[in-house]
């Protein structure tokens, strides 16, 4: 993911992403009731959205906000946790996949046309991280709801699967276990 174009084709898969995970929610399922390990999706949807605007738009460009007064809202350190199930705290799914869409259309728009520095690289890669790693807890929050797999993980790609599907727990034995880059490195 160093060049235009692989940035451009990860952008567009977390995209997909995202579309099918809150898509095939109904709209009983996205008022998802509170449980300390997941998100409201609508919310995480804009949250994700917002980490663009924020660390690319707004910090890169110095455009400004899409909306200010849901600046701290969309903002997982302004907003606490628990806070996030408020009745109409933020904006309903379609006026939030509008948001989504606006950001990722400039931000898409932006890789095309701008120069790609190794900073804006590095901040691209830091968005894009972080947005998949809210399509995981999305897929997570499925499976702790007791809700039917994203679409995604249904398809058939192809591959042979060679391995027997193990739905139970992973075991990791008790111990000391090094996490993270060495310092050296
Ligand atoms: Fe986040």
């Amino acid at each position: 993911m160093n060049n235009k174009q692989s940035l451009l084709a990860t952008l567009q898969q977390s995209r997909e992403r995202v579309l099918e995970l809150l898509n095939s929610l109904s709209a009983q399922q996205t008022k998802v009731p509170y449980l300390p390990g997941i998100n409201p999706p609508i919310w995480e949807v804009g949250h994700a959205a917002f980490f663009f605007e924020r660390f690319i738009l707004q910090n890169l460009d110095k455009a400004p906000s899409y909306n200010p007064a849901l600046d701290d809202i969309w903002d997982s350190f302004e907003l606490a946790h628990e806070d996030r199930w408020q009745e109409g705290l933020f904006p309903d799914k379609p006026d939030t996949l509008r948001y989504f869409d606006d950001t990722f259309n400039k931000v898409k728009q932006r890789i095309e046309t701008k120069a790609l520095t190794d900073s804006d690289l590095y901040l691209y890669k830091y968005a894009i991280f972080h947005l998949n790693m809210h399509i995981e807890s999305m897929v997570w929050a499925r499976q702790s709801l007791g809700y039917a797999p994203p679409p995604f993980s249904l398809k058939d790609t192809g591959a042979e699967n060679t391995y027997p599907i193990d739905h139970s727990d992973v075991e990791v034995p008790a111990g000391r276990y090094r996490i993270g880059m060495p310092p050296e490195s």
